[in-house]
């Protein structure tokens, strides 16, 4: 069993395609041990709730400074110790640290086609609006593992999704998720749980 912490921020509706995909049998090999929010108000944390899974709150807020609430972070993550943590829409970087211990075990999920609109700046809305102002046709989603740096990292998948003409952020961001990031993010869990990615010279081989 692959033992996944999943990080939240927001809605969770990357959490609700994980847990349903999980449920369905979809994801094989999975077991969603915790959901760790930096957000008290996340709902994320109530379909946790829902689903029986404990929910973690770690807000920035909580501690004086960025170490305090990095070490506090590494503390609750070596004390799971995941075999898998996914960043499902979480919106604060993580420690520098915890991508050196978790090498390989990290993944995030991106609301582009990276290395398009993505880097310091470009998260949730600000993503989709960045993508309309520049007018492109195709804008997509990518799940990649987490290195030290921003959104870089070998890639896992990515899927194209169209821009139409009328677009709204909001209209963008909900199509690139329902063709997407929904698909893309429990798949590469299942390829991770199967054992079906190999990482070779920061480039990703399936099967
Ligand atoms: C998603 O678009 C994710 O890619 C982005 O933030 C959004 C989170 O949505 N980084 P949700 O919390 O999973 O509903």
């Amino acid at each position: 069993m692959l033992r996944t912490v999943v990080c939240v921020s927001g809605g969770g509706t990357n959490l609700q395609a994980i847990l349903d995909a999980v449920k369905s049998g979809q994801v094989t090999n999975t077991e969603i041990i915790a959901v760790i929010s930096n957000n008290a108000g996340a709902y994320a944390l109530t379909r946790a709730e829902e689903n029986g899974i404990p929910g973690m709150l770690l807000s920035p807020k909580d501690y004086p400074d960025r170490e305090s609430y990095h070490a506090a972070f590494m503390k609750k993550m070596r004390e799971l110790s995941p075999d898998l943590i996914v960043l499902a829409g979480f919106l604060v970087r993580i420690p520098k640290e915890m991508t050196t211990e978790f090498e390989g075990k990290i993944i995030n999920i991106h609301p582009s086609l990276i290395p398009s609109f993505c880097g310091v700046g470009y998260y949730g809305l600000k993503v989709h609006e960045a993508v309309l102002a520049r007018g492109v046709k195709i804008t997509g989603a990518t799940v990649h593992f987490v290195d030290a740096g921003m959104d870089e990292g070998p890639i896992i998948a990515q899927k194209a999704v169209r821009v139409e003409e009328d677009d709204t952020p909001e209209i963008l961001q909900r199509r690139v998720m329902e063709e997407a990031e929904w698909i893309l993010l429990p798949q590469a869990i299942d390829d991770i749980a199967n054992n079906r990615l190999t990482v070779q010279n920061g480039y990703v081989r399936k099967g």
